[in-house]
């Protein structure tokens, strides 16, 4: 039987050596189809998942991994991409959604709240993300930043705060892919350790992109956990407001 979300969480560890057995690559990749219903910032979905079972390109991107166990040893391994640069395409296929949502609905205020959600992703969207060598971000922030002496206002409105937000939101993917993982019970290591130019490189990706993480993905060894799990104590992370 598969293990509900807590015995997932209490079950994951970093697994830094793997046994020399293969993952079924359906169930891997459907554990990266649980990675794309991750929440995500605006829906615009700014991530590419790369699932990488190709035994060369594991052991080229091992070595862009500093040859690290957990990517040395890994039966296959996941590469989440930061798709900042997508946002425009991935505006449209939410407008063309919304517009098949509303045209399928006929009620007094249905074009009314097309209006509403078009404009979001027509007019808010692009002020957002539109990018002009950093000056329209320093000119939004500038903006933001007097209107907001008056009223509530969102204040992380730069490019480089956009370039954040995709980055939370593709990692929210990659942890449910990394529970889902420990759900069927394979094991994981996320990773940032990488020579991100050389991964690019390996992976045909365009330079604007940005690696979010590396995920090393194997059964694992007995050796395979370092140490026991340590956490700072909890009353020290937790406040009551
Ligand atoms: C964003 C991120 C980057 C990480 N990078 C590496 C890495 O490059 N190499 C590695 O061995 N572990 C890496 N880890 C794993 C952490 O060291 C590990 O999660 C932490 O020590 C807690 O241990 P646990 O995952 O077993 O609970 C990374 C984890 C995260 C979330």
């Amino acid at each position: 039987m598969n293990k509900t979300v807590s015995e997932a969480i209490e079950y994951r560890r970093s697994v830094r050596i793997f046994k020399d057995q293969d993952l079924d690559t359906e169930k891997v990749k459907e554990c990266l189809v649980n990675a794309s219903l991750a929440p995500n910032s605006s829906n615009l979905q700014t991530w590419e998942f790369l699932h990488i079972t190709d035994k060369k390109t594991i052991k080229s991107l091992a070595k862009a991994c500093f040859n690290q166990n957990a990517a040395k040893t890994a039966n296959q391994l996941v590469v989440f991409v930061v798709r900042q640069d997508l946002w425009k395409k991935r505006a449209q296929s939410n407008v063309d959604f919304l517009n098949s949502v509303f045209d399928k609905q006929n009620e007094k205020n249905t074009e009314k709240r097309r209006s509403a959600a078009l404009k979001y992703y027509k007019v808010a969207i692009p002020t957002m993300y539109t990018n002009f060598f950093g000056i329209l971000g320093l000119f939004r922030y500038m903006f933001f930043n007097i209107v907001g002496l008056f009223r509530p206002i969102f204040r992380q409105v730069r490019y480089s705060d956009m370039r954040i937000v995709s980055h939370k939101s593709t990692a929210l993917a990659a942890q449910n892919f990394i529970l889902s993982m420990a759900e069927i019970g394979y094991d994981t290591c996320a990773m940032e350790g990488s020579d991100t130019t050389r991964v690019k490189k390996i992976l045909k990706l365009p330079s604007s992109v940005e690696i979010n993480m590396i995920v090393g993905c194997g059964v694992r060894h007995e050796k395979g956990i370092y140490t026991e799990r340590y956490r700072i104590p909890f009353d020290q992370v937790y406040k009551e407001v």
